[in-house]
């Protein structure tokens, strides 16, 4: 694990959502939506962050870190680390996001809580690909001002109500070349279950979840990430953050073998 030498460079908020910038240009080129770094704060070990940190709005000198609603005392302590806060990082780890074709069709579909998981991939497949970014609402996080979004990108939401989330990723999938989701636990195995619906021959390549729940130590130690997958159950900080929805959730192939 490779550590780099960064800097706090301010703060960000999008509605409750806290993103911290690190000034950090050797890791910069590396980092790809879907990686997450390990931080700790110089000059000691003490604290260890012992957070998940996923980078966004990926830029060749700086980026910004999300910062999780329930690490209260990380938090506080990015939320005010003054500008030039020292710090070391650790990345880039876990199996980020592949990248899209040109002029491909994008389907990203994330529950409110889970929007800054896929705000880089967001970003990044907006620049050249067709993208429609799907959010259930739960009517905690979100800013009614969206221009934080990539003007290419064309935002929807759905309230959080039975089986509306699921007719809309339904009726989306069909023009979909890929699909990426961010949300709990259990929504890999539930999107698996609707895109089957819309592509009985579901492939692996197409659909990928991020599943960021419990990523703790990052290294594999804690079991804190463990999710249950197709067979049994696997460290989402080890095979993940990022699963391809087919090979680990899809059930297709499972009842053809
Ligand atoms: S985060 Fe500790 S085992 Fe995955």
């Amino acid at each position: 694990m490779k550590e780099a030498a960064a800097r706090v460079a301010g703060q960000e908020r999008v509605g409750n959502f806290l993103f911290v910038r690190f000034h950090c240009p050797s890791l910069a080129e590396r980092l790809h939506p879907g990686h997450f770094v390990l931080a700790r704060l110089l000059p000691t070990w003490d604290p260890y962050l012992r957070v998940a940190l996923f980078p966004t709005h990926l830029a060749p000198l700086s980026w910004l870190v999300y910062v999780p609603h329930d690490r209260g005392m990380i938090r506080r302590i990015l939320e005010h680390a003054p500008p030039g806060t020292p710090l070391a990082v650790y990345g880039p780890l876990g199996t980020p996001f592949p990248e899209v074709s040109p002029q491909s069709n994008v389907l990203a579909v994330a529950q409110e809580p889970y929007v800054p998981y896929l705000l880089g991939l967001v970003q990044r497949a907006g620049a050249t690909a067709n993208v429609v970014f799907l959010v259930e609402r739960t009517g905690v996080a979100l800013p009614d001002d969206l221009s934080w979004l990539p003007p290419t990108v064309e935002f929807r939401q759905v309230q959080r109500q039975q089986d509306a989330l699921a007719a809309h990723v339904h009726r989306l999938a069909t023009w979909a070349d890929y699909v990426f989701v961010a949300g709990p636990r259990y929504w890999p195995s539930y999107v698996a279950r609707v895109l089957e619906d819309v592509w009985p021959l579901l492939q692996p390549g197409r659909a990928f979840a991020i599943v960021p729940d419990g990523i703790s130590c990052g290294l594999g130690l804690c079991d804190r990430c463990v999710v249950e997958v197709r067979r049994g159950e696997a460290r989402a900080c080890r095979k993940g953050p990022v699963f391809d929805i087919a090979t680990w959730f899809g059930q297709a192939r499972a009842r053809r073998a």
